[in-house]
């Protein structure tokens, strides 16, 4: 597949995200790597994948947990609640800007989508309903238990978490962190209709059900700044066996509560057409990120013309990121691009994680 943005593209032009100046539009989107050590600190491939991508106009990192407890959800992923885990993730930082580039890091909690034998908890979301899925344990794949319904002094124990690994990040020379209320993981969880049946403080309204993110977006915001914060959202996504029958109206509201914080920006998984996306687009006056889930091929020229149109101010780009390195540059010459080998996307090592070619790579003459 091959893709070129012309002269003038709306995509290649620079944007102010927050604090930072990204100078394209073009942001690679969090992902999962399973590569971390067992205690969570990131692989020391990482520096080098990550500053691989530096050409990315803001590099959003894996999902990363708030505290132990948060993990669980697949094997090998990192944190940010630890020193260890925090002098990697600086060396990361320092990486990644000596290559020229921008980077937030992802938090997350991943709420009933954790098994104990991977996370050594129990599962914990906002009812006990669990994920109708199976994972990978490192006994084989077992089914997800029912979660156990947090407790509101547990939530406010969450939310100090993520405030803490947002300074822990600040602290690594991070640019800033993306709170994941994605994808089906727990602050999704809150938000959704179906899977959120309490009649607390944190369940039954709209408004109930978006105060657990509401409440993690402003206390980060007011521990690092708000311009150091993105939040992001898929409404109506049904991964993590996730269903909201209605998908707007929580939605709406924790973007009405947040608006004045403005943060850095809004980062929204979702096909540009659905419902949900124009309700956002039309209440979210802040910096608005677009990742477009299609099982195929991320359609650039669809990307392009939203950002002309001023639909979107910036695209993020998952799979085309992880197979190419200097992406920007094959879009910017209609190069080729990798194909992404799913068989690696998980798998330990370097091998599909820091060995995707560069053009320049490709065009090197290999040695006998
Ligand atoms: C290997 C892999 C890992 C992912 N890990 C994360 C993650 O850590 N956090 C997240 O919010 N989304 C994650 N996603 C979803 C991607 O950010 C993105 O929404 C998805 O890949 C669709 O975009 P794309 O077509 O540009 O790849 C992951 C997707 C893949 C393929």
């Amino acid at each position: 597949m091959a893709f070129t943005l012309g002269a003038g593209s709306a995509l290649l032009k620079p944007i102010q995200v927050g604090g930072v100046t990204a100078e394209n539009r073009i942001f690679m989107a969090p992902l999962t790597r399973s590569r971390a050590d067992a205690d969570g600190t990131p692989s020391s491939l990482a520096a080098q994948y990550y500053a691989q991508r530096a050409e990315a106009g803001l590099i959003i990192s894996e999902a990363t947990a708030v505290c132990e407890q948060a993990n669980g959800a697949y094997l090998n992923t990192p944190g940010l609640y630890t020193d260890r885990q925090q002098e990697a993730w600086a060396e990361i930082a320092s990486a990644v800007h000596g290559a020229g580039g921008k980077m937030f890091v992802q938090l997350w909690h991943v709420g009933r989508m954790a098994h104990p034998e991977i996370s050594g908890f129990e599962n914990v979301g906002p009812s006990p309903i669990a994920a109708d899925l199976v994972t990978h344990t490192p006994s084989g794949k077992k089914p997800l238990p029912v979660p156990r319904a947090l407790t509101a002094a547990e939530i406010a124990e969450i939310i100090g978490l993520f405030r803490a690994a947002a300074r822990r990040a600040v602290d690594a020379g991070m640019d800033g962190v993306e709170i994941h209320s994605a994808n089906g993981y727990l602050l999704h969880e809150f938000l959704s209709d179906v899977v959120n049946q309490r009649t607390d403080a944190y369940g039954g309204s709209p408004q109930n059900r978006a105060r657990f993110t509401a409440e993690v977006v402003e206390a980060v915001a007011a521990e690092i700044g708000p311009e150091r914060v993105g939040l992001r959202i898929s409404p109506g996504n049904n991964a993590g066996d996730m269903t909201e029958v209605d998908q707007i109206s929580a939605y709406e509201l924790l973007l009405c509560r947040i608006a004045s914080l403005n943060i850095a920006y809004l980062h929204v998984v979702s096909e540009p057409s659905a419902p949900a996306f124009a309700a956002i687009r039309t209440q979210w006056e802040g910096t608005l990120v677009l990742n477009t889930p299609r099982a195929v091929d991320t359609d650039f020229a669809e990307l392009e013309n939203l950002a002309t149109w001023g639909v979107i101010s910036a695209a993020a780009v998952g799979r085309a990121f992880l197979a190419n390195p200097d992406l920007v540059q094959r879009l910017t010459s209609g190069a080729e691009l990798n194909e992404p080998d799913v068989a690696t996307f998980y798998a330990p090592g370097p091998a599909g994680y820091i060995d995707y070619p560069t053009l320049d790579e490709l065009a090197e003459p290999q040695s006998a």
